[in-house]
């Protein structure tokens, strides 16, 4: 059994001010909730101080990008050991908006997923397509190809330590969800590429979540389906109430 994750990527949003309002406000409001894994990601200046208030708490921190060389003269770079120290579980790799505005290729994606494994941080790992792709009917190859650029570096034994989120570049901050079913075809079809690589059992381990305006409205719809194990979330991720309700999807 997959356990659910909903995962919030606060994006370049929050000052310290107002990440420590924000994660006091979760804290209480997930207090003891335990069905669902809940990761928030704030941007690097608030990791520490959301790490020192979520101690205590069934909240795990996960950063929004990291680079994937161990140390030097990186301007501006953050890294893996980095994370690491300051308490990360998780990092998310290949978002969109960084293949996009940043030109990350997927073969450094894929460097990224290495040496995130190498330092025990789990890497959520982002595909998805363009409108223009799913309106030609290229979204699967397109997918596909981002997801062979990281088979080439996962070792079968790592392969259980890694998220994927599929997010429809199109469904994301738009307002615009993709249908359930859509969402739960794509993340079928990526499965379904993992059991080929790998096996079954590895495939069936391996969380896979959906993101794109992912909000209390659609969150049950999502989940109902069979292969859509949690969602990474951003613009509902921002308000600790609206969170808590993703989180506490169930209910
Ligand atoms: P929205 O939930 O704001 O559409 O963003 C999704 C996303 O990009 C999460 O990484």
């Amino acid at each position: 059994m997959r356990k659910p994750l909903i995962a919030g990527n606060w994006k370049m949003n929050k000052t310290v001010t107002e990440s420590i309002s924000l994660v006091k406000e979760l804290v209480d409001f997930v207090k003891g909730y335990q069905e669902t894994e809940i990761v928030i990601c704030p941007p690097y200046t608030s990791l520490w101080v959301t790490k020192e208030l979520i101690q205590d708490s069934n909240i795990l921190l996960g950063a929004q990008n990291m680079y994937f060389q161990d140390e030097g003269a990186y301007t501006g770079e953050i890294s893996a050991s980095m994370l690491q120290n300051i308490g990360c579980h998780y990092v998310i790799v290949g978002h969109s908006e960084r293949r996009e505005y940043f030109h990350e290729s997927s073969r450094e994606v894929a460097r990224k997923v290495c040496q995130a494994l190498s330092f025990g941080i789990k890497p959520i790992i982002c595909v998805g397509e363009k409108l223009e792709e799913r309106e030609s009917g290229t979204a699967k190859e397109v997918v596909k190809e981002e997801i062979e650029a990281i088979f080439e570096v996962l070792k079968s034994q790592d392969a259980v330590e890694v998220v994927f989120a599929y997010e429809p570049i199109w469904a994301i901050g738009t307002g615009k969800s993709a249908t359930s079913q859509d969402a739960n075809d794509m993340i079928k079809y990526i499965r379904n590429l993992l059991q080929q690589k790998y096996n079954e059992k590895i495939a069936e381990q391996i969380r896979i979540l959906y993101g794109g305006s992912v909000k209390p409205e659609n969150i049950k719809e999502l989940m109902t389906e069979s292969d859509i194990d949690g969602a990474l979330v951003g613009g509902a991720s921002l308000k600790a109430l609206t969170f808590s309700r993703l989180v506490k999807f169930r209910e």
